[in-house]
């Protein structure tokens, strides 16, 4: 007797489709994403959500652009959903398109915790140096940060900023209750910002405790000079210096009351070396915070969407720029909490704690002598 077919297994003929899909969508996916490039590069966004519907001989007026290209786009921005347009059956040059008001807090405004249009631009960063990374998986060599260049640079630091701007002293220091009495004492607290980027954790800080003074250090020199421009303009430069050094340093000196590490230390050819810079700088008495990537325990086929996006920054990005240098470890963005605490116990840490911060994209590590 034939038996019955089954019909819960896939056959090969399913798992071809279903992956021939994925990588369709996935291509559609990119074409998007990029299409918010070109709408926030240009100013398109933050004009249709300053003067409403608009047709695209009105977009390309009020934003210096050419007409042609702006009617392109919006249509790709209508077929992609992220537009509306008020009658798709008038003729091309008389549509108007508009932005919904449920849009705007990830695309036009830069405070908003959804605020992700800046993952366009370091998605076009992640793989800016595509040559170079090709050359690299060969030689087993780094690409170094900055031939990552502003996409990269400004697009991270862009993703990160809200959440520095807000989260970091309004909920996340303050849950760590010694620290927070610290960070508000009226004596000023001195703060280490190690790989401190664009200087959004350490202009967060010191705007949360306004007696606190914040020492923010980079290897990058443009993130530097930005951090400095940053914290001008959000008027904290008389309590936040910026300074350009190697976390590994160990000429780097000073007496901290709490020293961070924000999304860096997997970055880091040497995160040993800079994890004792941070433990020197704590002096015995201080604490050492590090945020990283919340990642699972252990690898798993079924790792989930954030790891799955985990991993694609490090293929590109996170694992090349961490091997510049001659004894990189080579961690990559997916650094678990074994990975972090070995390296503590390395450095020299006498306890290593996860902190309760609920987070989905981060972890909280708390480090003491
Ligand atoms: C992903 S970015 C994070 C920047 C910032 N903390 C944030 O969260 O937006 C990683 C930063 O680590 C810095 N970095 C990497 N290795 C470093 C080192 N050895 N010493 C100091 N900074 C380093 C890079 O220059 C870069 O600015």
């Amino acid at each position: 007797m034939a038996e019955a077919a089954d019909t819960t297994t896939p056959t090969p003929t399913d798992r071809t489709e279903a992956l021939a899909g994925e990588l369709f969508a996935g291509a559609n996916a990119a074409l998007t994403l990029f299409s918010v490039y070109l709408g926030t590069r240009l100013g398109l966004y933050d004009a249709l959500a300053a003067a409403g519907a608009q047709t695209p001989g009105e977009l390309a007026d009020r934003t210096g652009t050419d007409e042609r290209y702006v009617r392109e786009w919006l249509e790709h921005q209508t077929v992609s959903k992220i537009l509306t347009v008020d009658d798709e059956r008038a003729a091309a040059g008389e549509r108007r398109y508009s932005l919904p008001e449920a849009h705007e807090p990830v695309l036009v405004d830069r405070d908003s915790l959804y605020y992700l249009a800046p993952l366009a631009r370091a998605g076009a960063g992640l793989v800016g140096p595509l040559d170079d990374i090709v050359d690299a998986y060969r030689t087993g060599e780094g690409v170094p940060f900055a031939d990552y260049g502003a996409n990269l640079h400004e697009g991270q630091a862009a993703m990160n900023r809200p959440a520095f701007l807000h989260l970091l002293g309004e909920a996340w220091l303050p849950s760590i209750s010694d620290v927070h009495e610290r960070l508000s004492a009226e004596s000023p607290a001195r703060v280490a910002d190690i790989g401190c980027g664009h200087g959004w954790s350490s202009i967060g800080v010191a705007r949360a405790y306004p007696n606190v003074r914040v020492d923010g250090y980079d290897l990058d020199e443009a993130s530097i000079e930005a951090a400095k421009k940053n914290a001008e303009a959000y008027g904290v430069a008389d309590r936040v210096s910026f300074e350009v050094r190697d976390a590994s340093d160990p000429a780097l000196e000073g007496k901290y009351d709490l020293v961070t590490a924000f999304e860096c230390v997997h970055d880091m050819a040497d995160p040993v070396g800079a994890l004792t810079t941070m433990r020197r700088l704590a002096n015995g008495e201080g604490t050492v915070v590090v945020m990283d990537e919340r990642v699972g325990d252990e690898f798993t086929a079924d790792a989930g969407e954030i790891e799955q996006f985990l991993y694609g920054c490090s293929v590109f990005h996170c694992l090349p720029v961490g091997r510049v240098g001659e004894h990189s470890a080579a961690t990559g963005t997916v650094m678990r909490t074994e990975t972090l605490r070995g390296y503590a116990e390395e450095a020299g840490f006498g306890t290593f704690e996860v902190l309760p911060i609920e987070n989905e994209f981060w972890r909280f590590y708390r480090m003491e002598a």
